[in-house]
């Protein structure tokens, strides 16, 4: 049921929310604010490294949850696309967990690749949504995102609910490896706990913005996404969002790739949409994008109040969020990139729910 909203993909964006705050109310106690101690299968305090494979959406979580693994638990993380990382011939040992990510469970190349890592002796960990599913069934410890049903093609919910757990999971492994304070966890934690109302009120904030700018977007042929840190991935995920349901072609780069290979695009008819809250790389990314506007680029610039301040130069559009902590800033700044495709694709008129060539669940190679 869509309720009022006419698509899937519409519901589930403005679900977040709601779902998100249930999804961690399993990995946080509200009362204490601390992470409830969840892998008893996965010992994060002896383990050398972590590695992570996943497809699509769920690889780009896992990118996020890299980040957040080796900043807050100095674990080093391998990750990879399921399809790579089953047949490359990872060398693996017993002092590393495996951790797979899937929305459905049953992606075939990420069941794969798990079972790789089981024949090898490693803990497996499943960052799953539906818990009965294979990959839920095969692994060690289950870590459910509790999005609920996802039905639109193009995955939302399910990848803010990973990014939800991934943070939880990393702030528990720092705890366990003497990285983070008992302090710096509950600092980290009551992030957490804000960030359902901060979603709340992004999404009623951007939406009428959003909705217009989707409007010049739709007459663009090809679009170029970048960012830095947490944001490269999310640069990523944004550029597939918008090549999955709208058909623009569009691609998500690290924004200091900009100048190996990308800058040789940038002209008037390839808007260049940043990704940039006001943090550790904000400067580095504002040099990029002047790169870009002196090459007489549209800019979409994504940021944050203190960014938006911040920067002087001229764009196409500025989509200003609330300053957030770093810790929620992928989850906050996933819903601008979400909203832009899922506008984009309605401007366009295309099937937003059921994208051609597109299946929910890639039970084969
Ligand atoms: O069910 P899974 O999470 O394993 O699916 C992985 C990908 O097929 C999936 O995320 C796909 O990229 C989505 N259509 C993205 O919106």
């Amino acid at each position: 049921d869509k309720g009022n909203h006419r698509h899937f993909m519409e519901k589930e964006i403005y679900e977040q929310p709601e779902i998100i705050s249930h999804a961690l109310s399993h990995y946080v106690d509200f009362a204490s604010g601390s992470i409830k101690q969840k892998a008893e299968a996965i010992d994060f305090a002896k383990l050398r490294s972590l590695a992570i494979s996943a497809c699509g959406t769920a690889y780009l979580s896992g990118l996020v949850g890299k980040y957040w693994f080796e900043r807050y638990a100095r674990l080093p993380v391998e990750i990879d696309v399921a399809s790579e990382f089953r047949y490359r011939d990872i060398p693996l040992s017993k002092d590393q967990a495996a951790l797979f990510i899937s929305q459905s469970g049953e992606t075939a190349d990420t069941l794969a690749s798990l079972r790789y890592c089981k024949e090898e002796g490693l803990p497996i960990g499943a960052v799953v949504n539906v818990k009965e599913s294979t990959i839920a069934r095969e692994a060690d410890a289950i870590f459910p995102i509790l999005a609920g049903p996802e039905i639109g093609v193009a995955s939302t919910k399910a990848f803010t609910c990973q990014l939800a757990v991934l943070a939880a999971l990393s702030i528990q492994a720092g705890r366990a490896r003497g990285i983070l304070t008992e302090a710096q966890e509950k600092e980290l934690v009551r992030h957490l706990i804000e960030m359902p109302r901060i979603m709340s009120k992004v999404l009623n904030l951007i939406q009428p913005q959003i909705e217009q700018l989707s409007r010049d977007l739709s007459r663009f042929k090809d679009v170029l996404y970048l960012g830095r840190g947490t944001s490269y991935p999310l640069a990523m995920e944004g550029a597939l969002k918008l090549k999955e349901i709208s058909y623009i072609h569009a691609e998500g780069y690290a924004a200091g790739e900009l100048k190996h290979g990308p800058i040789a695009l940038i002209d008037e008819h390839m808007p260049v949409i940043v990704i940039a809250p006001h943090d550790r790389f904000f400067e580095k990314t504002v040099s990029n994008m002047q790169e870009v506007a002196a090459r007489g680029g549209k800019i979409i610039f994504i940021t944050d109040e203190k960014g938006a301040a911040a920067s002087k130069l001229a764009t196409m559009a500025t989509i200003v969020l609330p300053n957030v902590d770093e810790v929620i800033a992928p989850m906050i700044f996933a819903l601008p990139i979400q909203l832009l495709a899922y506008h984009t694709a309605v401007f366009m008129g295309t099937d937003v729910d059921q994208p051609r060539n597109l299946a929910k669940s890639v039970t084969v190679e």
